[in-house]
């Protein structure tokens, strides 16, 4: 089916958030080469997608890249990982940069190895002024620690006479997360079939619609985003109403 000529342009996503998940899996089917192999195609689905999202104008793309639990894998995928972000971010950025993408990332960047840490900076400078897409990057990110520190800052305006405690609602929440620039998103789509959340973006995902695919995010394309995106299309986001509520004009 051509999911693309289905898109409801009126109806598309402005903010679509993924969690690439299934390398690994991808790799060892794949007559059982190493992980990284499956990180390194992993790239390639990262390009397509990013390309698929611009297509259909959808404004904001936040891809769960590296989370904070990660840092327990073995040392040898963690530095794998690390030295391919360089290595993909040196191959995209002239793209990015030419594409109207905007780099961004979410998450503890002091924890990233230099190299990479400024690799991702200098993407995220050169792509500045970029209008069309903005492509998030959460890297060493976890929606329990960016909540603790949202708190934590709270805590510290408010004995500091910035905030007053009364004034603390969700929009004030979310000024102080690390995606206080992006809306919440509409969909969230989780490849490899895995139906968790793996701490990721837990406040913003509140009313979010869950779109999980078996397929392995390496195998992840341009047709599967529009597919995602159809499927999210056919339903009704109700937000606590009635249905009838919704379709009366
Ligand atoms: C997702 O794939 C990429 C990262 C978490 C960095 P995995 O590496 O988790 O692959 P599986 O889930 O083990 O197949
Ligand atoms: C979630 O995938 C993190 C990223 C995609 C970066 P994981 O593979 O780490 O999640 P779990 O361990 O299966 O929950
Ligand atoms: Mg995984």
């Amino acid at each position: 089916m051509d999911y693309r000529a289905l898109i409801d342009p009126v109806k598309t996503p402005k903010h679509i958030a993924i969690i690439m998940d299934g390398n690994g899996r991808w790799a060892k089917q794949k007559f059982a080469r190493n992980r990284i192999f499956g990180h390194h195609n992993g790239v390639k689905a990262v390009r397509k997608t990013t390309e698929a999202c611009r297509q259909i104008g959808v404004q904001y793309l936040t891809l769960y890249a590296f989370s904070t639990e990660n840092w327990n894998r073995p040392s040898t995928e963690v530095n794998a990982l690390m030295a391919l972000l360089v290595q993909a971010l040196e191959k995209e950025i002239n793209d990015l940069e030419k594409n109207g993408i905007q780099l961004k990332a979410i998450g503890n960047l002091g924890d990233l190895p230099k190299a990479t840490r400024e690799k991702l900076e200098e993407g995220i400078y050169r792509t500045r002024n970029n209008k069309k897409l903005v492509l998030t990057l959460a890297l060493s990110y976890s929606s329990r620690w960016e909540l603790s520190n949202a708190i934590r800052q709270i805590a510290e305006d408010s004995k500091a006479g910035i905030i007053e405690p009364a004034a603390i609602n969700d929009e004030l929440i979310s000024s102080y997360l690390e995606t206080r620039d992006l809306p919440d998103p509409e969909l969230l789509i989780r490849t490899s079939g895995e139906q968790r959340i793996s701490n990721y973006m837990l406040w913003q995902i509140a009313y979010s619609e869950l779109y999980f695919t078996k397929t392995l995010w390496p195998d992840f394309n341009e047709e599967q985003l529009y597919k995602a995106v159809w499927d999210y299309q056919q339903r009704e986001r109700r937000f606590g109403k009635i249905s009838e509520q919704i379709t009366a004009k």
